[in-house]
């Protein structure tokens, strides 16, 4: 069978079409398209969610189409649509519920909610080495940072997560202050490559907590003190200096949390994912001490670590696959803004 997925959450339009077979263990990618509108909110500083709405609109049947077109797939083929039912902006959520719904309804097939966070969190099973269950899950996105213990499609047991900001806002935040722009993650990194790490002693914090939560709020503050000590003329040399001790106090946290959360349930496989997980110093990091520790590392293609139309179509699949999936067909749909990811567990 076929899943159309369609990703609305925040700030790129995704779809994509999955094909399930009995004998395949994972589902497969037919295609996938993707817009970003990047480019329309960095004159913001950030997503203005009304104009993301707007643009979902706009986008979302071309990309339906080029999607069917890619993989040489019409309407009639799709036998399921999958959509992103929340955590996200919640006008965003609605234009692919919306269109998910109504395509449905058209078609007469069944239409299937999926949250964005398990999209994420399942997107390593796309890439060229698949990972087993059980793992332990480091979720770093623009909104959340999370560890969970993930026993299989649907099995979440939340390890611990941010008391304030999440990785990505760290990121977004600092770049801000120093006026890299909008999104601040990619832009901050690629500074970072020029600078010192040990130039600035930024905060850790609750790296030696005894729990696995994480706090950013403060870095972001220390950040700004630094950028404040250094005057208005700060040197281009400076700047990179502190992109790079930003970035570094960033990954170290996420490092350390993620080993003790292995340390702690004793598992041997950890599955990356979220936007941060693009950040090159945190992948070979956590390579380099896994390794030491004969503990597997999974990530997303890199092209899937930010929010796109495959993951969604492929958590739907895996539910599918499990019985889990929950299919509608009243397409009376209700989007969930806030939406916890451990409220999914079955168990
Ligand atoms: O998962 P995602 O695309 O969207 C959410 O669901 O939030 O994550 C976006 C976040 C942003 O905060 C962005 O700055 C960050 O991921 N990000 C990065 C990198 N690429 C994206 N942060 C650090 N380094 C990167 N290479
Ligand atoms: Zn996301």
């Amino acid at each position: 069978m076929n899943i159309l997925g369609v990703e609305s959450s925040c700030d790129e339009t995704g779809v994509a079409l999955v094909q399930l077979e009995p004998g395949l263990a994972v589902p497969r990618l037919r295609a996938q398209a993707l817009h970003s509108q990047v480019d329309m909110h960095q004159d913001y500083g950030g997503v203005v969610p009304e104009l993301a709405s707007r643009d979902h609109i706009r986008r979302v049947l071309p990309l339906t189409r080029r999607v069917l077109a890619d993989a040489g797939a019409t309407l009639a083929d799709v036998d399921a649509v999958a959509f992103t039912q929340g955590p996200g902006l919640a006008g965003a959520l609605l234009v692919g519920a919306g269109v998910a719904c109504a395509l449905g309804a058209a078609l007469a097939r069944p239409v299937v909610g999926v949250h964005h966070l398990e999209g994420h969190l399942l997107s390593p099973f796309l890439s060229a080495d698949p990972p087993e269950f059980p793992f332990v899950a480091l979720l770093v996105s623009g909104g959340h940072t999370q560890l969970m213990r993930v026993d299989d499609v649907g099995s979440y047991e939340l390890l611990g997560e941010t008391i304030d900001d999440a990785a990505g806002e760290a990121f977004d935040k600092s770049a801000k202050l120093m006026g890299l722009g909008y999104p601040g993650g990619p832009a901050l990194a690629r500074l970072a490559e020029f600078g010192d790490a040990d130039t600035f002693a930024l905060p850790r914090p609750l790296l030696h907590s005894a729990n696995l939560d994480f706090s950013f709020a403060g870095l972001k503050t220390a950040v700004r003190t630094q950028l404040h000590k250094l005057g208005s003329n700060v040197c281009e040399q400076d700047r990179a200096h502190l992109a790079a001790s930003t970035q570094q106090a960033i990954v170290d946290v996420l490092c350390a949390k993620s080993l003790a959360a292995l340390k702690q349930t004793q598992l041997k496989r950890l599955v990356v994912a979220g936007g941060v997980g693009a950040n090159a110093r945190l992948r070979g990091q956590l390579d380099a001490e896994c390794k030491k520790r004969q503990v597997r590392v999974h990530y997303p293609e890199l092209a899937l670590c930010t929010d796109n139309g495959a993951m969604i179509a492929l958590a739907a699949a895996m539910r599918w696959q499990r019985g889990l999936a929950r299919p509608r067909r009243d397409y009376a749909f209700n989007v969930m803004p806030r939406w916890p990811l451990q409220s999914l567990s079955v168990s």
